[in-house]
């Protein structure tokens, strides 16, 4: 394939070429894929509205690139390995001709529910071969997937069917997650009571768990699917025709539809699977994430998919039956490339290398991180332990609104430097700017991190609000991306990516607005005011933290409880304080805006360094504080 980088000389080359004629660039690779018609022009933009627009005039089916392209030469080739909960079970594999059948197969009974191009579906579901099948099945006839992780509780997922106004939901019985299994179906029933726009819902069977069937609603996916036959033609999609939602948090109000299209996105996740993963064919590859967000959705399915790969999917958790599950898996497989987040690596390091030792992982050639900055610890642990020094560490940043990685090493052809991102890949143009805006040209130097020329898969819009999309992206600098990033740059002109600069934590490489989270925590009675912040944490790398007003005589005990059950209610079990003090007031200015960043600071064990306290409305307060954390 074009453009792949090889050599430090091909970088150099590759990456001016990508910034000097980028539409060719971009033409070049998106001309190895089947086009049902080809495009008109490759790109037309602004980043004022925003209006980005990749290959108008084309026309496509994601999964005719994903699976029938590959029929001929790899049919027989195993497409998807999963991997069960349970160790003792048996995996299933999946070549590309069985998952081409299932996916027709599965588009066909969308269909016969009378789900049609364009109208949304929503995928609650556990990491079954199921849930790839249902995602490339809505992609087959052109219906919009969005897809909940299925750790997110019902208002959580009502809340995203009506945003989405899904009209049909796939879920399953339940789902195993380790030692534990979960009422999927349950959890799906409450949410449908709110949720006016959905017509029918396909239960996968997993667990076999009893749960309640609605008459005219709800129907099996083993039944459904033996009545459909097996052939189901590609809808024909324009490049620019949505491909899918996935909800992400941000600094304000509820979740945000990120949008992403057609014939961009294919592209670039294939481009840069391809080239930071250096696959080659007959590798197994395998990334742990789960479908359920943007990681899982561009390096489980599209991606690979797109490159002919054979992609493992798993279904268990990194530490159960123990903590070496990963590398069992790795081994049993002999898988070439991993992809996994810092804070798996950080929860597996801490329960010892007796758990690595009976395995072999001499078949990995390339390990990933992704999700959230890797301190340098993990890091070295990671690729000491894991990489036995062998194998490069592609740190990988990106967000569920670039679609794909973005800034990230080539392994054996790029620098490595623990801790750093390194440097952009190619069709990628990162800058820094200052507050006010202002580029920053010099190295070794931080500031906040914007991309300057837009890429194939980067967000069109968030469902249903465009000017969302507008202000939280597009209006902070004009003429950028800003992607809500810290980021520094160092000598050699390496990224390292700091962290978020908005009110975003990152919590176990899962994103969360402290805005969401303060929400569910007021709706509790006897809350007035709360606030909430990240702060280091040793496995999660942050931390959440409440402080939190209340107007009754509320034992402390019992407020800490009913108040974490409430953001487990309202969010899901990702959003669960980690600390929460009763303090009598927050620190505000004298316009009435809490300070988080001195709460930050308070929680982070720096107090001695508040800085400029002169604007506050009450400094006591800040000793109350003080004195509580
Ligand atoms: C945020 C995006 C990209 C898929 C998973 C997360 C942080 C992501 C890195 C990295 C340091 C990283 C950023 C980013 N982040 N990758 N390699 N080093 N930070 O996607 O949920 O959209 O979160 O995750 O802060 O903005 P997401």
């Amino acid at each position: 394939m074009k453009h792949i980088v090889k050599s430090w000389d091909d970088y150099q080359k590759i990456y001016q070429y990508s910034v000097e004629q980028p539409q060719a660039f971009w033409a070049d690779i998106a001309s190895e894929f089947q086009w049902k018609k080809s495009w008109d022009k490759v790109l037309e933009w602004n980043f004022s509205e925003p209006n980005v627009k990749w290959f108008q005039g084309g026309q496509l089916n994601i999964t005719e690139n994903c699976l029938d392209r590959h029929l001929e030469s790899r049919g027989d080739q195993v497409a998807i390995i999963w991997e069960p909960n349970d160790p003792k079970d048996q995996e299933i594999k999946l070549t590309y001709k069985e998952l081409h059948q299932k996916v027709s197969q599965f588009a066909n009974v969308l269909k016969k529910q009378g789900v049609q191009k364009g109208d949304r579906v929503c995928l609650y579901m556990p990491m079954i071969p199921e849930l790839a099948i249902a995602v490339l099945a809505c992609a087959r006839i052109g219906a919009v997937h969005s897809v909940v992780f299925a750790g997110f509780s019902a208002n959580a997922l009502a809340d995203r069917i009506n945003d989405a106004e899904a009209k049909l939901v796939i879920t399953a019985d339940g789902s195993f997650r380790g030692a534990k299994t979960i009422a999927l179906k349950d959890i799906t029933d409450d949410a449908l009571s709110h949720t006016p726009c959905v017509e029918t819902v396909i239960v996968v069977e997993r667990t076999k768990q009893v749960c309640q069937m609605q008459e005219g609603r709800d129907y099996w996916w083993h039944e459904e699917v033996a009545s459909v036959d097996a052939d189901c033609p590609a809808e024909t999609m324009d490049s620019e025709d949505m491909l899918f939602i996935l909800y992400t948090s941000g600094s304000t109000g509820k979740p945000k539809g990120v949008v992403h299209t057609t014939a961009g996105y294919m592209v670039y996740t294939y481009y840069t699977f391809m080239n930071v993963f250096q696959y080659q064919e007959g590798d197994v590859y395998w990334c742990s994430a789960d479908i359920g967000w943007i990681t899982g959705h561009s390096y489980i399915i599209y991606g690979p998919l797109l490159a002919g790969a054979t992609t493992v999917m798993s279904e268990g958790i990194p530490t159960w039956p123990d903590a070496g599950r990963y590398w069992a898996t790795c081994d049993k497989y002999k898988v070439n490339q991993f992809y996994t987040a810092p804070t798996a690596i950080r929860a597996l390091m801490a329960k010892g290398l007796e758990y690595v030792a009976p395995y072999r992982l001499d078949a990995l050639k390339v390990i990933g991180s992704v999700g959230e900055p890797i301190n340098e610890e993990a890091w070295e642990w990671y690729h000491k332990y894991i990489g036995k020094s062998q194998c490069p560490i592609v740190d990988t940043w990106w967000q569920t609104e670039t679609g794909g990685m973005m800034i990230s090493p080539i392994p054996n052809v790029t620098p490595l430097k623990p801790t750093f991102a390194t440097l952009p890949l190619p069709g990628i143009q990162p800058c820094l700017v200052t507050q006010e805006g202002k580029e920053i040209e010099e190295n070794g130097v931080e500031g906040l991190l914007c991309v300057k020329y837009p890429w194939p898969s980067m967000i069109r819009t968030t469902y249903g609000n465009h000017e969302r999309c507008k202000q939280v992206y597009f209006s902070m600098f004009e003429g950028k991306y800003f992607t809500g990033d810290g980021c520094r740059r160092d000598e050699d002109g390496l990224y390292r990516i700091i962290g978020r600069v908005d009110d975003v934590i990152n919590v176990s490489g899962h994103r969360l607005g402290t805005a969401e989270v303060e929400n569910a925590i007021n709706e509790h009675d006897a809350v007035v005011e709360s606030a909430v912040i990240g702060y280091p944490h040793e496995i999660k790398g942050q931390g959440i933290f409440a402080f939190v007003i209340v107007n009754d005589e509320i034992s402390e005990q019992k407020l800490q409880k009913e108040l974490k059950e409430l953001v487990v209610k309202e969010i899901g079990p990702i959003a669960k304080p980690d600390r929460l003090a009763i303090v009598s007031g927050l620190p505000k200015t004298r316009s009435g805006k809490i300070m988080r960043r001195i709460l930050r600071k308070i929680a982070s064990g720096e107090a001695d360094q508040l800085g400029d306290l002169s604007t506050l409305l009450d400094p006591s307060i800040v000793e109350e504080i003080k004195s509580l954390v």
